[in-house]
């Protein structure tokens, strides 16, 4: 049964615990529940903010419109055999309890993408990515609602157009698309990767040298525990900014100036530049203004130190932004959904 609330207060449905309110709220537990709010007019009047786990959203004002708050449930295997399973996951399932109840079930190839808070129906949005897997990796198709007809449509993976924090749903289809669940190619064979170097050490330190996929799990939980603050306890969003692209020139004139510059090579010929290295060099590791700060240890998540605004947050993203570019002509871009 539909129930939409008036002002709610949003500071539970962000990972940031930042206080906001919005003028309408409202929970979708079932496809039913949303086609019926499509013909209300409280959704036809008004500015829509789909939201999940709300940790990758950050809100600088109040929201003058309606929250739906995507509660969809439900994890089924589609086909197997022997070698692969295709197996899908509604919108409102919790991402990490989903990577879970595959390393449970031996289906692999999600395990480096443990402990990601929020919902499965955001992790096409900016097809996440952690450890050296992109969701891209194991995506098989995921369905959606067209936000303004109610009619139903299959996305496959290159119709999502995915890039590095990237995908059609938060370019040309902004604000389109309910997406409503999400299905993944896994396979029986571990396919482990490793190649994120901090994984093989966690895993030696835990004096492990066959690995299974439950294994790489805990090393990868392991790692985010050590350097990301957990939001049940500190507000944040994880990575504030992405790592930034440059070309080969500008990356060679960096690497002449800055010694111990971090630095990837892309297969394009660019390089992608460690954000929180750059943001750590500008010595902003643990900076704090007005209750918002710059997490001690990893540069490149802000937080919400001391019960601070979303405008605090902001603030503080755009000073970030400011030293980071006039210590390296450097511009950096914000990840998180500034709302
Ligand atoms: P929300 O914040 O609720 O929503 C994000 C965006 O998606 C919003 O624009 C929203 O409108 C839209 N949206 C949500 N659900 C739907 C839907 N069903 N249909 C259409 N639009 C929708 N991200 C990574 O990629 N890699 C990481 O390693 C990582 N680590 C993190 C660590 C921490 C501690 C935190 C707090 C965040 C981290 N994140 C990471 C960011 C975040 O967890 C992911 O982006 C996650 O997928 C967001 O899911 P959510 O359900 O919370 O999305
Ligand atoms: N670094 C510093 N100082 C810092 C932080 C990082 O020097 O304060 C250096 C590290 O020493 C390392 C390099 O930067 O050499 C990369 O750091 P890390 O491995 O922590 O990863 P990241 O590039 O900062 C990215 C993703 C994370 C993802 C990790 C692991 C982005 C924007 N962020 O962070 O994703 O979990 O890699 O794969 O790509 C997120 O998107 O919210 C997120 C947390």
């Amino acid at each position: 049964m539909l129930d939409i609330r008036n002002n709610v207060n949003l500071k539970t449905y962000n990972t940031f615990g930042i206080e906001a309110f919005c003028t309408y709220f409202t929970e979708i537990n079932s496809i039913e529940d949303f086609l019926a709010l499509l013909k209300t007019d409280i959704y036809k009047n008004n500015l829509k903010l789909i939201l999940g786990g709300g940790s990758n959203v950050l809100f600088t004002q109040n929201f003058n419109g309606i929250v739906i708050k995507n509660n969809l449930k439900g994890i089924e295997v589609v086909t197997q055999d022997n070698e692969a399973v295709i197996v899908r996951a509604a919108a409102g399932e919790n991402w990490h309890g989903f990577v879970l109840w595959c390393i449970e079930k031996g289906f692999c190839g999600l395990e480096n993408l443990s402990l990601i808070p929020g919902c499965i129906g955001a992790s096409p949005m900016q097809n996440i990515g952690a450890y050296g897997v992109e969701i891209k990796d194991v995506f098989n198709d995921l369905e959606a609602i067209n936000t303004a007809t109610g009619q139903k449509k299959v996305f496959s993976a290159a119709e999502c157009e995915f890039g590095y924090r990237e995908s059609v749903f938060k370019t040309k289809y902004k604000n389109q698309f309910f997406i409503i669940s999400v299905s993944f190619k896994l396979y029986r064979q571990p396919k482990l990767n490793t190649t994120y170097g901090a994984i093989n050490s966690e895993l030696e330190a835990m004096k492990i040298s066959n690995a299974t996929i439950k294994d790489v799990s805990n090393a990868v939980i392991a790692i985010r525990q050590s350097k990301l603050p957990n939001p049940a306890e500190t507000g944040n969003a994880g990575s504030f900014f992405k790592n930034p692209e440059v070309a080969k020139e500008k990356y060679d004139e960096l690497k002449r100036s800055f010694e111990g510059l971090v630095a990837y090579p892309l297969p394009n010929g660019n390089f992608k530049l460690a954000a929180g290295w750059l943001i750590e060099q500008c010595g902003l590791k643990g900076f704090e203004k007005e209750g918002a700060a710059v997490h001690s240890k990893q540069a490149l998540v802000l937080i919400n130190k001391n019960n601070c605004s979303g405008k605090a947050v902001f603030e503080l993203s755009g000073y970030v932004l400011q030293k980071v570019f006039d210590k390296f002509g450097v511009t950096l871009e914000r990840e998180v959904n500034i709302i």
